[in-house]
């Protein structure tokens, strides 16, 4: 399993996933609901920092695969804003649902951790969970994080606990 920049060999299972979150109502993390080619330049630019939506900070879009298939997707920013410090932090991911549970977000961030020694300047990373996020919090916690503290957010008018960890690079 590695991780990619976002390939067409992989974007028909990257659809599959996109469409069995929206199916299962996840939103705890989104994929990009936009053609491949659009979405190519679109994680292309963004990670130079061109055509940033409002407020958004340059991050890098990779894709967890397999030989044959789309297993997951992380996104890793390359600084922080005041909101991205209360939610969000640097590095966001989802697994594909059909794959959960198989040790794969681990491999994932691992793997991930590795990627941003060896191309980005972070020597640290935030990462937020929601406090009952029990998977996300054991494959953060399984790369080392260390919890910060817990803060309240409001998301969706709605009152929410995060835990937020740092993981040193
Ligand atoms: C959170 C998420 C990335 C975990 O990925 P995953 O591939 O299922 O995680 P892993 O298989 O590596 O599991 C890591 C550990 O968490 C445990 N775990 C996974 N899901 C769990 C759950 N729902 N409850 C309790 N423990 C859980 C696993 O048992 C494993 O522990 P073990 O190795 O001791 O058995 C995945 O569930 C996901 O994509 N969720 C939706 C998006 C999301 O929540 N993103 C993170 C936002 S902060």
């Amino acid at each position: 399993m590695k991780l990619i920049k976002p390939d067409k060999k992989y974007a028909e299972s990257y659809y599959r996933a996109a469409e069995i979150y929206k199916e299962k109502n996840i939103k705890l993390y989104e994929f990009f609901d936009m053609p491949f080619e659009q979405m190519a330049k679109y994680t292309e630019d963004m990670e130079k920092g061109k055509n940033l939506p409002n407020g958004w900070v340059p991050a890098t879009c990779l894709w967890f695969v397999d030989e044959q298939e789309f297993l997951g997707e992380i996104s890793i920013r390359h600084e922080l804003t005041e909101n991205l410090e209360r939610l969000g932090g640097h590095v966001g991911y989802g697994v594909r649902y059909d794959k959960w549970g198989q040790g794969i977000g681990t491999e994932m961030l691992r793997q991930a951790i590795l990627y941003i020694r060896k191309n980005l300047p972070l020597k640290k990373i935030l990462l937020t969970c929601k406090d009952d996020n029990y998977g996300s919090i054991a494959v953060i916690e399984k790369n080392g994080g260390v919890m910060q503290d817990k803060i309240e957010n409001v998301v969706d008018g709605k009152k929410r606990l995060t835990r937020r960890y740092w993981i040193e690079i």
